[in-house]
C-alpha cells in the first residue's frame, strides 16, 4: 500500500519491472560505483525476504529511491537517490520515513547507513534528521570468486 501527500509522489515498494528506471536514478545520482553490479543489487533486494527498495513514483517516472534491510539485529538503509529537481522538498526525509516504518514493523531496533567520507551533502541531510555520527570503522571483504 503507497502513500502519497501534497507535497510528496507516491511512496510504495519497487516491482521487478522498476530496475531500468532505479538503476538509472542510482547512476544519476552517483551512487553506482564499479565494482558493484547495481542490477544484481537491485534484484537481491527485491528477493530477498529481509529486504526491499521503496520508489518514490512522479508523474510517469521514478523521483526517488531506498533500499533497506534488516540483518536480525541492525536495520540498514542503501542508494537513498533523490533526483536533482525534486531535491530539498522532503523527498529524503519521507524515503528515510518509510524505511524506518518498514524497520520498525519488523522490530529491528536500530537503523544504520554508511556514507562515504567525502559526502557532505549527505552527511548534513542525515544529521538535519536526527542520525548521529558513530565511532566504528567499517572493515570489509569481497566474497564474490575474482572479486
Ligand atoms: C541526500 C539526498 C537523498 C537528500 O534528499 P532531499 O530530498 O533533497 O532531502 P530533503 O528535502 O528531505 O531534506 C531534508 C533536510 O535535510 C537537509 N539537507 C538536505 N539536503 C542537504 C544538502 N545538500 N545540504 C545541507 N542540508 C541538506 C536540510 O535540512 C533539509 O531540510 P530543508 O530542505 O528544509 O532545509 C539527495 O541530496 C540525494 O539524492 N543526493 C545524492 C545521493 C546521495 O548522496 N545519497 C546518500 C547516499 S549515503
Amino acid at each position: 500500500m503507497g502513500r502519497r501527500d501534497v507535497h510528496s509522489p507516491l511512496i510504495e515498494p519497487a516491482i521487478a519491472e522498476d530496475e531500468a528506471a532505479v538503476v538509472a536514478l542510482w547512476h544519476a545520482c552517483g551512487l553506482t560505483r564499479p565494482w558493484n553490479d547495481p542490477h544484481a543489487d537491485f534484484a537481491l533486494a527485491l528477493g530477498g525476504a529481509a529486504s526491499t527498495i521503496f520508489v518514490a513514483r512522479g508523474e510517469g517516472m521514478i523521483e526517488g529511491s531506498v533500499m533497506v534491510g534488516f540483518d536480525g539485529h541492525r536495520g540498514w538503509v542503501y542508494y537513498l537517490a533523490v533526483s536533482t529537481d525534486q531535491r530539498r522538498t522532503g523527498l529524503g526525509r519521507a524515503l528515510m520515513a518509510a524505511a524506518e516504518d518498514w524497520l520498525r514493523a519488523r522490530g529491528a531496533p536500530k537503523l544504520q547507513l554508511m556514507v562515504r567520507e567525502d559526502n557532505a551533502a549527505a552527511l548534513d541531510f542525515y544529521q538535519a534528521l536526527g542520525l548521529e555520527r558513530q565511532k566504528v570503522a567499517v572493515l570489509g571483504r569481497f566474497l564474490k570468486e575474482g572479486a
